[in-house]
């Protein structure tokens, strides 16, 4: 999605997201609010949303002025508390500037709220929590979404059709407001009921995991059907272990650009390379003689996760690339020899020009180089990428 302008939205909406948040807190924290789901509940039935600002940049640039106008009027109610001479001409001005300001559409602003619209999972996305999901989905929503997400046998007996779940949907709704639904159910317009509630046999625990299991399943349907991850896509959690040391989430190398490459006997391992941390992630139980790897994970729902995410069964060989920030970025073949620009799957359409890059003397330097320069701007109900 390239939408001109989303420099300045995306920084709102999440302003939006974080106000709501800190409110939140403070309600919870005041023991203003209940919890719902083992998360502090939202009390009310609307919240702010940004969704609506990307399409409507009218409505967005209204509601920036009205919020820089909303700080200038604290800020003068600030000081009329200190400055005794000026206070009721500083304290007069507020009302003006609320008269002013170009306040945005409500309609724009509100969307409906359930009290999970704030939650967030406690999974961390891990390979674990996928294949919970994945079990858990086999057997309750298969029927009517399908195993690939686009629909089941059951998708044309419903009031709807259910939505494709193989696309961007995930990624543009709130995961607590997916979560609702889940347990919930959905209803429509007159309160008919559109997909069933699981809250009778599922926990909160099994659809977070559901949720996991749904989008690792839409990447890798994405990445089958256009070769690229449009929507972005986290290196999942495991258990890595490494030479000499105790067993360490993966997550504990955030920061470092991280190298996973699937590997069975017959997969010669790449030589360590200190622009990337490598982790093998055994396919098989004996591995290529040389070299040992240093890091490696030897775990069965490891291979299933990169197996849903990359799209494939033919798992020896490949080679998936994270950033710094832990995003999926980049897919080298089974059997590909070097890595080049072209391997980038997770990319934006926003791409500096190469000119301004710093010149690479391999494959995998310009690939970093345009990873590194191009770096995933993640927003729910913003700009994706
Ligand atoms: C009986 C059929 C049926 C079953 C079983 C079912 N769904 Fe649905 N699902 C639907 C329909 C129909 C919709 C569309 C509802 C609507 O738009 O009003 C839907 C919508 C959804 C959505 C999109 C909600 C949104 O925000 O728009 C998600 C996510 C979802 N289902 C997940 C699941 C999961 C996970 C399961 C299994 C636990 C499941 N569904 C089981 C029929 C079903």
């Amino acid at each position: 999605m390239n939408i001109p302008n989303a420099d300045w939205v995306n920084p709102l909406i999440r302003l939006l997201e974080a106000v709501q948040l800190a409110v939140l807190r403070l309600l919870s924290w005041a023991g203003m609010t209940g919890t719902s789901e083992g998360q502090p509940a939202w009390p009310w039935a609307v919240r702010l949303t940004g969704e609506n600002l990307l399409i409507d940049l009218g409505q967005a640039r209204r509601l920036a002025w009205t919020l820089a106008l909303l700080a200038i009027a604290f800020v003068l109610l600030l000081l009329a508390l200190f400055w005794r001479r000026r206070r009721w001409w500083l304290v007069a001005t507020v009302p003006l500037l609320m008269l002013i300001a170009p306040w945005p559409d409500a309609s724009v602003l509100l969307a409906p709220a359930q009290p999970t619209s704030f939650h967030r999972s406690p999974t961390g996305f891990s390979a674990a929590s996928i294949a919970q999901g994945r079990a858990l989905y086999a057997q309750d929503c298969v029927a009517c979404h399908g195993a690939e997400g686009r629909g089941g046998p059951l998708a044309s007996a419903q009031s709807v059709w259910p939505p494709n779940l193989a696309g961007p949907l995930l990624w543009r709704r709130a995961d607590g407001e997916v979560l609702w639904r889940i347990l919930h159910g959905t209803h429509d317009r007159r309160g008919q009921a559109t997909m069933p509630a699981f809250a009778d046999s599922l926990e909160a625990d099994d659809a977070w995991a559901l949720i996991d299991f749904m989008k690792a399943n839409a990447a890798g349907q994405g990445l089958r059907a256009s070769g690229t991850w449009a929507q972005p896509i986290a290196l999942p959690g495991m258990t890595v272990r490494c030479d000499g040391h105790a067993p360490r989430p993966l997550s504990t190398w955030r920061g470092q650009r991280v190298r996973v490459v699937l590997a069975d006997a017959s997969t010669p391992l790449p030589l360590e390379d200190p622009r990337l941390v490598t982790i093998v992630v055994r396919t098989a139980t004996r591995l290529h003689s040389t070299p040992t790897p240093e890091c490696e994970v030897d775990n069965a729902d490891a291979r299933d996760a990169f197996a849903l995410i990359a799209g494939t069964d033919t798992l020896p060989g490949l080679q998936l690339l994270a950033d710094r920030d832990g995003w999926l970025r980049a897919r080298g073949a089974p059997g590909q020899a070097t890595w080049s620009e072209d391997d980038l799957v997770c990319r934006t359409d926003l791409a500096p020009q190469a000119a301004t890059r710093p010149p690479a003397s391999d494959g995998l330097g310009a690939l970093i180089a345009r990873i590194d320069a191009e770096p995933v701007r993640f927003v729910k109900g913003g700009f994706v990428h």
